[in-house]
């Protein structure tokens, strides 16, 4: 018996009423030893439980059922919504379950939540009569000067508040950014590979889009020169490449601003993890290097903070600010003000800075230990490079192309990796492999006991 199946157990005890919101769970050791399994393996299936916010740990006095949980009885007897499309279903699959080495997720366990509660009180006793009416369109003042302030420290992009917008995630700043600036002919470039949901956005949107290859130094902006002359937008992830991690190197951005420049056309900059890279070097972001203000610079909180505060910004260059203010005045409605208030607070009280600065040397680690783990097990039949930076490793397959049966296999163990496959839209320049986060793996012998889980299954396959 494994860590998940104690996990499906308690899962169905609680949905079927068997276990009651506040009720003892047994102790790690009685179950372990009811069971005739290693602590270990209550351990991790508890850590999962309480990470879902099912079970909570009273400490000394033991972990109850989580006493404000809200059971929906119907829930046991409904059926799943079936997904026609296999590629969504992997990736609603991704998004709906929590588990090991789920993509994208800052390490949770190591936020700073008292300071966040500290900050969240202070915000919520100092509303004001003026906070509860509508919140503005492009965002709360104060935070977009926060963000305009850390920009310029963090990431060497120069701006000022009028020219950050506040929204809610990756989709709605590509969404505004495509409602204010292109119509569904304009040619969008997108990268090959590419992140996964904002491709199916532009495909969805039935945009004129179009694809330019990645190599090791990032997009191949020669590629994008001979082919595509007439693109309005290019959308490209430079510091850390999604998905291959890879960064754009110094002469190409400097092509790619040049070209820009020339052929009036404007470069996206998603930089979604820009602030997790390990050199000693830190990578500076392109649009620190923008002399022609051509990038639209995106990011987001969902990396560095949570992604459960849905808030993201995007950086509009000078000469676009009055055809943002105005699409925005109709397509946006602002979001919640408290959670802009608080974030304000934690980015300038200095808390922000010095998460970060743990963040990043923590998540070194955990990537070396992650990434040490996996080729202990499966070192023969991938190749796993680290690049400087990112917020997940690569595994390419050594041979074959099974990495979509193989996430399937691994998913059913509760390990949320993705197919490297999945993030290429044409076949021909497909590669194999899988994508893994690593942030939330606390040890080496975690990471050990996960990946031996689908051993068995993954050595019959390949
Ligand atoms: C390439 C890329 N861009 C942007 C984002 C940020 O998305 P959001 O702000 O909606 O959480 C992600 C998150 O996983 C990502 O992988």
């Amino acid at each position: 018996m494994g860590y998940k199946d104690i996990y499906d157990r308690f899962i169905s005890a609680i949905h079927r009423g068997d276990l009651k919101p506040g009720e003892r769970a047994p102790s790690i050791r009685s179950l372990a030893q009811e069971l005739g399994v290693a602590k270990k393996t209550v351990e991790s299936a508890y850590d999962i439980l309480i990470g879902e916010g099912y079970l909570v740990s009273r400490g000394p006095r033991g972990t109850v059922v989580n006493p404000d949980l809200v059971i929906d009885s119907a829930y046991w007897n409904q059926s799943p919504t079936r997904l026609e499309d296999p590629d969504l279903r992997t990736v609603v699959d991704l998004r709906d379950t929590r588990g090991f080495f789920q993509l994208g997720i800052p390490s949770l366990d190591e936020f700073p939540y008292k300071k966040w509660l500290l900050l969240s009180g202070k915000a919520v006793r100092s509303m004001t009569y003026e906070d509860m009416n509508y919140p503005p369109v492009m965002g709360h003042l104060p935070l977009r000067q926060a963000i305009a302030n850390y920009l310029s420290i963090s990431r060497g992009v120069n701006c000022t508040a009028d020219q950050v917008f506040i929204t809610n995630g990756y989709n709605s700043s590509l969404r505004l950014i495509l409602e204010a600036m292109a119509s569904s002919s304009d040619k969008v470039v997108f990268e090959e590979p590419g992140y996964f949901f904002g491709q199916k956005l532009l495909e969805r949107r039935g945009q004129n889009l179009h694809y330019a290859p990645v190599d090791s130094e990032g997009v191949n902006v020669d590629f994008l020169e001979t082919h595509h002359n007439d693109a309005k937008l290019v959308i490209i992830t430079p510091s850390h490449q999604s998905p291959l991690t890879v960064s754009l190197s110094l002469p190409r951005r400097h092509q790619l601003l040049n070209w820009a420049q020339e052929r009036r056309a404007w470069v996206i900059e998603d930089d979604y993890d820009g602030e997790f890279h390990f050199s000693r070097k830190n990578i500076p972001s392109l649009k620190s290097l923008d002399v022609f203000d051509r990038v639209i610079y995106v990011g987001t909180f969902s990396k560095t903070i949570m992604p459960s505060l849905r808030t993201a910004y995007v950086v509009i260059p000078k000469a676009l600010i009055p055809q943002f203010y105005e699409t925005a005045e109709i397509v946006e409605t602002g979001l919640p003000l408290l959670p802009q208030r608080i974030l304000e607070s934690f980015i300038s009280s200095g808390a922000f800075f010095k998460h970060l600065k743990r963040m990043r040397s923590l998540y070194e680690s955990r990537r070396r230990m992650v990434r040490d783990a996996f080729i202990e097990i499966y070192g023969d039949f991938f190749d796993m490079p680290l690049q400087n930076g990112g917020m997940h490793i690569v595994a390419f397959l050594k041979h074959g192309a099974q990495d979509r049966e193989l996430c399937h296999i691994w998913q059913s163990h509760n390990l949320q990796v993705l197919p490297l496959s999945m993030c290429y839209a044409q076949k021909k320049h497909r590669k194999y492999g899988l994508v893994i986060g690593y942030t939330n793996i606390k040890s080496k012998q975690e990471a050990i006991s996960a990946l031996r889980l689908p051993y068995q299954q993954t050595l019959e396959l390949l």
